[in-house]
């Protein structure tokens, strides 16, 4: 089994990638988590304007250049539009600026991060807050062929799309897009989104692969989390992996990219080496049938967004 997916423009992605959105982040534990991460192997970092980490994810990798530790062409880096930057003229203006703070000169990999575009708006004095902006996502992706035809980026894509937005912008496109990043997990299988992105060659990168373990649980949330699923010491024990292993074997054995987050060195050497072994195909089935749960990411401040793509839960 290799190590990475190719795209359909050919660019490949390390299926394990180190997630570092999601919690409110410490810059320092980030950056220590980061430095053992690449010292460990991790190959492909995941980011966005939102999560606030390019900065430290720049200086780390700048470092680790200047160290002769990686060059540039070893690492897959992914980063996310701001949903304040979706006109097409805004698009290439928002990029430039975040490879400033990565401090590199193109990205691996540029996704809008959802359809839900948003205007910053005077709330109190000096103050601003985000109201929803209807804009055609077909505008947005016009502006991300602009941004990969002038190589800031060598690959595009969307995240948090539902199946008819995907549809809107694949049939539109000049370039098809690369990748689909959504939420998967064992209790959120996400079938239908899969199989339109194998039906059209649109990778898919899972983010919550291991369903967010170790987070505040909100009132939607069931009182099991994938983790905690009878089954996974089951199969931890036939496989000896561990459950979350063989959660995120589940996924990239069926092709599926995948971002864990940790901070926690043990942990992140437990992901990056849980491609080393094969599950068995009935055991993939077995996993294949846990009933669906829920979407563990809602997103509530967005539902009234007109683009609110979120309406299959
Ligand atoms: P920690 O940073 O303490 O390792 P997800 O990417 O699905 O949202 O999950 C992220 C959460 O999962 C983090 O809180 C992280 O905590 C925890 N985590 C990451 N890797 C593992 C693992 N191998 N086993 C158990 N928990 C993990």
């Amino acid at each position: 089994m290799p190590l990475k997916i190719r795209m359909s423009n050919g660019v490949d992605v390390p299926f394990i990638g180190l997630g570092t959105g999601g919690k409110p982040t410490d810059e320092e534990e980030l950056e220590e988590a980061l430095r053992t991460a690449l010292t460990l192997g991790y190959r492909h970092i995941d980011t966005a304007h939102s999560y606030g980490t390019e900065k430290v994810i720049g200086k780390v990798l700048q470092d680790f250049f200047n160290e002769g530790k990686i060059t540039r062409e070893q690492i897959f880096v992914t980063t996310k539009l701001a949903c304040t930057a979706h006109r097409f003229e805004d698009v290439q203006h928002c990029l430039r600026s975040q490879l400033a703070d990565l401090q590199l000169g193109y990205v691996d990999l540029y996704l809008v991060h959802s359809p839900c575009a948003m205007q910053a708006v005077p709330k109190s004095e000096g103050e601003t807050k985000l109201e929803p902006l209807n804009i055609d996502i077909c505008e947005t992706w016009r502006g991300m062929e602009a941004v990969f035809n002038q190589g800031l980026t060598r690959s595009i894509g969307v995240s948090n799309f539902n199946v008819e937005q995907i549809q809107q912008v694949y049939s539109t496109a000049k370039v098809k897009p690369h990748n689909l990043q959504i939420e998967i997990h064992l209790h959120w299988p996400q079938k239908e989104l899969i199989t339109l992105c194998n039906a059209l060659h649109i990778t898919v990168t899972a983010y919550a692969p291991l369903g967010c373990p170790g987070k505040k649980k909100e009132s939607h949330w069931p009182d099991v989390l994938p983790l905690d699923e009878p089954i996974l010491q089951v199969l931890s024990e036939k496989y000896h992996r561990t459950p979350a292993q063989i959660l995120l074997r589940h996924l990239t054995q069926r092709n599926i990219i995948v971002i864990p987050k940790s901070t926690n060195g043990k942990r992140l050497k437990e992901n990056l080496e849980s491609t080393d072994f094969f599950l068995a195909d009935e055991d993939i089935e077995k996993l294949n049938h846990i009933p669906s749960k829920c979407r563990l990411y809602r997103w509530r401040e967005r539902t009234s967004h007109p683009r609110y793509p979120f309406t299959d839960d």
